[in-house]
């Protein structure tokens, strides 16, 4: 299936890395020119440089914190100073904290808003001007399953994701006239560097061992096993196509099947 990529200009956050390094893969694969972001080199660098190598993908790379006004907006000027238009916002990043709620101060609080809400805010703002001008524009959002089925220790993510699933079916009924879709992930465990510190941190939370912590996850997935960060890329390239045009405003997990919910 030709998902209408080429040419497409794709910002995409934690670039350097897990599921934004494949994701950025995905989409130069289809042809897609990229901004690849993160905060940190040499990493963020050599995920381009290997994306490049693979596809021979046009890329800028940005140095840049999620958290800051300022770098969102040095983000989107690269874009569009680079390639001249915007057409797919992936949102994408680490994670706050896990930990207790009533342990969490309002620096933390503030952090992970910043970080898991307003940070989609203003880049959909940055971004959608662009989109609009060619009545065409794609975002997709990654968040996690905890998101739909709420887990102890991740609450400082829980609860700002379900306020970003909230402004993205907002902005979805008010941006689907411009022909701009925004659509949100709901990813299970898989398989990165955050998902081994995530187990390591559940199981110092619950003072069980980590093994236990990892073999009770595994039991909750009819897979029974971990994703891989190219079974996240390949269902947010579908999003990210010509071929999804209507689909919007829907939050999907994908989770080997781990979501014990109808929704
Ligand atoms: N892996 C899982 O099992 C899983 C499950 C559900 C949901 N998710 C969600 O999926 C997203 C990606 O997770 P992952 O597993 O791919 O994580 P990862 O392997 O730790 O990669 C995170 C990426 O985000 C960048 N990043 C982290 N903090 C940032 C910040 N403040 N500003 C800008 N960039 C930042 C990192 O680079 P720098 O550190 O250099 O900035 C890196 O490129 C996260 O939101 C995570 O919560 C993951």
């Amino acid at each position: 299936m030709d998902l209408g990529l080429a040419g497409k200009v794709a910002i995409v956050g934690g670039a350097s890395q897990g599921i934004g390094a494949a994701i950025a893969a995905a989409l130069a694969a289809e042809g897609a020119r990229l901004v690849m972001w993160a905060r940190r080199d040499p990493a963020l660098a050599e995920a381009a440089e290997r994306i490049r190598a693979a596809t021979g993908a046009e890329i800028a790379t940005v140095l840049g914190d999620v958290r800051r006004a300022e770098d969102h907006e040095k983000v989107v000027g690269t874009a569009l100073t680079r390639f001249g238009q915007i057409d797919v916002l992936i949102n994408n990043d680490g994670a706050p904290p896990l930990g207790l709620l009533m342990e969490f101060d309002d620096d933390a609080w503030q952090r992970a808003v910043a970080q898991n809400l307003l940070s989609v805010v203003r880049l959909s703002r940055l971004c959608v001007p662009s989109m609009r001008e060619r009545r065409w524009g794609r975002i997709v959002n990654i968040t996690a399953v905890s998101a739909k089925s709420p887990i102890a220790g991740f609450g400082l993510s829980v609860a700002t994701w379900a306020g970003l699933i909230g402004f993205s079916k907002t902005l979805s009924r008010e941006i689907g006239r411009d022909g701009i879709t925004i659509n949100t992930i709901c990813p299970g465990r898989i398989d990165t560097d955050l998902s081994q510190r995530a187990f390591r941190r559940q199981a110092e939370i619950a003072g069980r061992p980590l093994e236990d912590v990892v073999a009770e996850a595994m039991e909750r997935i009819p897979l029974r096993r971990i994703g891989r960060p190219e079974e996240i890329a390949a269902v947010v390239a579908f999003l990210a196509s010509e071929r999804a045009g209507y689909l919007t405003g829907t939050t999907i997990q994908v989770d080997g099947g781990s979501t014990e919910s109808l929704l």
